[in-house]
């Protein structure tokens, strides 16, 4: 037993801790507690480290009288770092990790973790355990993860009825290349089909302007200007063959760097990751492919997924670059906001597009759960993340939505979602809550065209939304970067405060109180479903509660821009700066037809989602700052993923 490794110490038995250690054996426990203890002065060692340590000896080894301990830890504990309160408390929590087979954490780190787990872990295991798990036995409260026995194998895929888009008529090509810039995909693509313009045409303006804004918003990882021009020439191509492929035919786009094309990084926006190159085409950048759509850029995504700050910088926000964009679909909020893109691809697992899309006044539509398949995609979350299309209006984002939904047969959580033709929906027959934050604007609005809007509120007990959300994010990242943890390669993360540090709490979150968190998330959604007695309602869509149960619920919501405030604090002689107030519409699942819908109306007959972010025309005294001046507190704003 003497052999064992000696938790104390940084490798075998020191002679001091021989001495301590006979003392503790000779001591009765009881006079440990009460006299200082009996060792030399030449160590800083407590008397609290002295009844640790015998703790911890006890689990390491008297516990086991017959065998000798197999755990070895790499990086044990001296004597000096002993000395500190929180080191005493994280010893056992030290020892214990070994049991995890997760004995890799840095003392420092795991001084931390501690007062996390007290403040975040445990008050959420309680919350639900009360919930959900007072009763033993039976299938009431069933988690929401679900096990499907089939292999999926001969499945047939079947089409979507596809949008009847409105087909306008009359527009020319503008003088200004900035008005170009600004128009919607409807309207590009009218021009493409009449063949008023080329698709080599628009994707030369286009990548001029992410070239021209990106040094000013840091929203571009790579411009990609080669599958650009051959796409573009493609078709063009097919054009003048009589091929017209849809309303995207010809449109540059560009995708949030967490989804894959060939022959390009994909850097996940993380200095870890920034020489990645993954071979192949993500399922929603072949559907994009398919539908004639041109990829012009990689664009920002916050690194892992989480706030915009990446491994390039930090992107800023097109109406206030003072301010950062928030994230994680950072560069898909900003470029579509200052015309550098038509549309974007983002992906949310949790705020991810409804906070940039807000900040950044672009209209957005985080569909469905399961309504665009990921394969190609980082993932952080099977039963959270989305993809979903930024954009300048609503319809555009019918068409978008159109475009890349369907099943994607190695995404096992992706589905063929029928959704009504949003296009066709009679709003008049709808009736439409709204929250006490909803913008009122959108109320008068949509009543105004018929819409019967009526006061409304959410009704559910479940009060640990938030550390539901926090858990089912948190543990599901860490099981797709464990590796990652592992080798400390979150050292160089770019924000330490984000996902090194919330990913080192997953890590002691019990697998037991995930899964109460997932049956508490299953009693969330029936709730909601009760108490959900409208066909769709208008909310605040950067609230965070709000933000954490629609996505544990899956329902979408389109985020839509409602007006401008001047900004605080203006220069002297004004500016242009303005922060935008944006509301969201939220419909039950697989009804996103209803909020686009309500959303086309709102749109039909107001114009702040026409509006145009000054980027490099500040105002007569305002210049373009070298360092935003606003700190923006991750996640609470954001984020990530
Ligand atoms: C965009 O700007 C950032 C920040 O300066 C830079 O790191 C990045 O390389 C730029 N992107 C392109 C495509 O030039
Ligand atoms: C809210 O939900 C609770 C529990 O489900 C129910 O008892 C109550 O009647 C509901 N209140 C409203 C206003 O619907
Ligand atoms: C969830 O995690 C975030 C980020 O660490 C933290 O700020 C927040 O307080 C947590 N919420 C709960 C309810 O634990
Ligand atoms: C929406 O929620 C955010 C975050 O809580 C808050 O800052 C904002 O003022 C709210 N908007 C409205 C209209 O209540
Ligand atoms: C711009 O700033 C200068 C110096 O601060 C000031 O003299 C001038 O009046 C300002 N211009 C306007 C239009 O306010
Ligand atoms: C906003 O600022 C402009 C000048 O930049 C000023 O004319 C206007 O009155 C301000 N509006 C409000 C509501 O303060």
């Amino acid at each position: 037993m003497l052999q064992a490794t000696f938790p104390c110490t940084k490798t075998h038995v020191s002679p001091f801790f021989f001495i301590l250690f006979t003392l503790l054996l000779l001591h009765p426990l009881s006079s440990l507690s009460t006299e200082p203890p009996q060792y030399s002065a030449t160590t800083t060692c407590s008397r609290e480290m002295v009844t640790r340590c015998k703790k911890i000896w006890e689990i390491l080894c008297c516990t086991s009288t017959t065998t000798t301990p197999q755990i070895h830890s790499r990086s044990l504990i001296s004597c000096g770092e002993f000395g500190s309160k929180e080191m005493s408390e994280a010893l056992p929590l030290k020892s214990a990790l070994q049991l995890f087979d997760a004995d890799f954490f840095s003392n420092s780190k795991v001084k931390e973790l501690p007062k996390d787990a007290k403040e975040f872990n445990i008050p959420v295991f309680r919350a639900n355990r009360k919930m959900v798990a007072s009763e033993n036995g039976g299938l009431h409260n069933p988690s929401v993860l679900v096990f499907n026995s089939e292999w999926g194998m001969n499945e047939v895929p079947h089409k979507n009825k596809k949008f009847s888009y409105p087909s306008p008529s009359d527009i020319n090509v503008p003088e200004k290349e900035e008005d170009m810039a600004f128009m919607s995909v409807i309207e590009l693509g009218y021009l493409i089909k009449t063949k008023k313009i080329t698709s080599q045409k628009l994707t030369e303006i286009f990548l001029h302007r992410l070239k021209r804004y990106n040094h000013t918003l840091e929203a571009v990882v790579t411009c990609t200007e080669d599958v650009a021009y051959t796409q573009a020439k493609e078709a063009d191509k097919l054009l003048d063959q009589g091929v017209y492929l849809g309303p995207l035919h010809g449109i540059p786009y560009g995708l949030k760097d967490i989804i894959s094309v060939p022959q390009y990084k994909t850097t996940w926006g993380s200095k870890t990751f920034q020489n990645q190159v993954l071979d192949m085409e993500a399922w929603v950048y072949k559907r994009l492919k398919s539908a004639g759509a041109v990829l012009i850029a990689k664009l920002v995504t916050g690194s892992l997924a989480y706030d915009d700050i990446w491994f390039g910088g930090r992107t800023r926000n097109p109406w206030n670059i003072e301010e950062f964009s928030t994230g994680s679909s950072a560069g898909p909020a900003a470029s579509t906001s200052a015309g550098m893109v038509p549309f974007a691809i983002g992906s949310e697992t949790a705020g991810s597009m409804t906070y940039p899309a807000a900040r950044c006044g672009v209209t957005a539509i985080r569909p469905t759960f399961g309504t665009v398949g990921r394969t190609g995609v980082m993932s952080i979350s099977e039963s959270l993340d989305k993809l979903g299309p930024f954009c300048r209006n609503a319809m555009d984002c019918a068409v978008i939505l159109d475009a890349i939904r369907g099943r994607d047969p190695d995404d096992p959580s992706s589905k063929e979602i029928s959704l009504e033709d949003p296009f066709l929906i009679d709003i008049t027959k709808l009736t439409v809550g709204y929250l006490e934050d909803a913008e009122m604007e959108v109320v008068d609005v949509l009543a105004a065209k018929g819409v019967n809007m009526v006061p409304f509120k959410l009704n559910y007990t479940v009060d640990s939304v938030q550390g539901i959300l926090n858990f089912t994010m948190d543990v599901d990242m860490l099981s797709h970067f464990d590796e990652w943890q592992r080798s400390g390669q979150d050292d160089v993360y770019e924000a330490q405060d984000q996902w090194p540090l919330e990913l080192r709490r997953a890590r002691i979150i019990p697998a037991v109180d995930y899964l109460q968190a997932q049956r508490a998330r299953g009693k969330l959604i029936r709730e909601i479903r009760d108490s959900f007695t409208v066909d769709a309602f208008v909310g605040n869509v950067t609230d965070w509660e709000k933000v954490c149960m629609g996505n544990l619920v899956g329902m979408p919501v389109i985020i839509v821009p409602t007006g401008f405030k001047n900004i605080t604090k203006p220069p002297p002689g004004g500016t242009r700066r303005r922060t935008t107030i944006t509301t969201g519409i939220y419909a039950p699942p697989q009804h996103d037809h209803i909020a686009l819908a309500l959303a086309m109306a709102y749109q039909s007959v107001t114009d702040h989602h026409k509006q145009r972010p000054p980027i490099d025309d500040l105002g007569p005294n305002d210049t373009v700052p070298n360092h935003p001046s606003v700190n923006i507190p991750p996640r609470q704003w954001h984020i990530h993923v």
